[in-house]
């Protein structure tokens, strides 16, 4: 039987960090606000001339890197992202450019905003246990501030930019037990960014009715985590880390008191990122695996809820 399973992480943060202070000054809000609201302290922004591609291309050199491999021997890349550098080629083959691999599997983007990474990653299990896939490249990477109102305080608080990448491989152990995918789309009116190419109106910046966004989510997590540990025949005991996506922490408490996890089990990268999308999971992953909190062996359950809307989850060995 084949798995996949995580080789190595690898994280990338802009060097300007965007403090609530500064949003003061911005908008009508406050530092208080926002931690309370959230429990966001501040984000990273992407410099003027720095791309998603730049961020996913200092990911995943450093997860190439701590992989010890050769970029070469990457015979897949998915790249998780909803602000590519360009409407086509994708992110991913710009990547792949990067790299210096030429002409070795398929390399394509997966657009499921904060879910994407998460998606990414049940793609590419299913292309290593059932396919020739031996080494894959998923990366989440989001430039968030290049498509905020910054003069919509409802909004331009949440996001930060970062990307997050993972090396993963086949083998004979998991790895990845299962991964759960799910979407509807009859929510997207909650959460979007009205303008696209083949409509030829709106604006291209994130539009969200919060509070229905936040119900949504809370729902669709409690019912998620205990379908993932009974697709994995597990328990919630068998959980060591849950890795969420870091939207707004009273999202994930609400989550952890579902799981009846401690707040010290759970992975929170949110205070300093800000929702990153797609990068946000495979961000606080390589944070904790870096600091020695997730150490090899764990179980680890990832869980995203995203525009669309789509919802998703993993259970994993690290
Ligand atoms: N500073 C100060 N006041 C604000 C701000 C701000 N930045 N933003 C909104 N307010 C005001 C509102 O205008 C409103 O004022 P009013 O009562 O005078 O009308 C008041 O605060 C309450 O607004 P609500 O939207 O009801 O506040 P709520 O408690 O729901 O918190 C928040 C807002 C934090 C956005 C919350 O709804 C939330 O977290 N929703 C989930 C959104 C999210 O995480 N989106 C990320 C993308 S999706 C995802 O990743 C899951």
């Amino acid at each position: 039987m084949k798995y996949s399973r995580i080789l190595a992480t690898g994280g990338y943060l802009p060097r300007r960090i965007m403090t609530n202070a500064e949003l003061e000054k911005m908008v009508n809000t406050s530092d208080q606000w926002i931690r309370e609201r959230t429990g966001i302290r501040s984000r990273h922004i992407a410099a003027e001339g720095e791309s998603t591609c730049d961020m996913a291309e200092q990911a995943a050199r450093r997860a190439i890197r701590d992989a010890g491999i050769e970029s070469g021997s990457i015979d897949m890349i998915v790249v998780a992202t909803s602000t590519p550098d360009l409407i086509y080629p994708s992110t991913a083959c710009l990547l792949q450019k990067r790299l210096g691999i030429r002409n070795n599997g398929a390399a394509f983007d997966i657009q499921a905003v904060c879910s994407g990474f998460i998606y990414a990653l049940g793609v590419i299990d299913k292309f290593i246990r059932t396919a020739s896939v031996k080494r894959a490249l998923v990366v989440g990477a989001d430039a968030n501030s290049k498509i905020l109102d910054w003069t919509d305080r409802a909004t331009c608080v949440l996001f930060g930019d970062g990307a997050g990448a993972a090396v993963v491989e086949s083998g004979t152990a998991p790895g990845i037990y299962t991964t759960q995918l799910c979407a509807d789309g009859y929510y997207s009116d909650l959460l979007q960014v009205p303008c696209g190419v083949s409509r030829k109106e709106g604006e291209p910046f994130v539009r969200m009715r919060g509070s229905e966004v936040f119900k949504f989510a809370v729902n669709a997590m409690s019912g998620l985590v205990d379908e993932t540990l009974s697709a994995a025949g597990m328990q919630r005991s068998d959980i060591d880390w849950l890795v969420p996506h870091q939207a707004n922490e009273r999202i994930i408490s609400a989550t952890v008191r579902k799981l009846g996890l401690p707040m010290e089990r759970v992975i929170l990268t949110l205070a300093e990122h800000g929702n990153t999308s797609a990068a946000s999971i495979p961000l606080a992953l390589d944070v904790a695996v870096r600091d020695g909190r997730i150490r090899r062996g764990d179980v680890l359950m990832l869980e995203a809820v995203g525009g669309g809307f789509t919802w998703a989850s993993a259970l994993l060995r690290y």
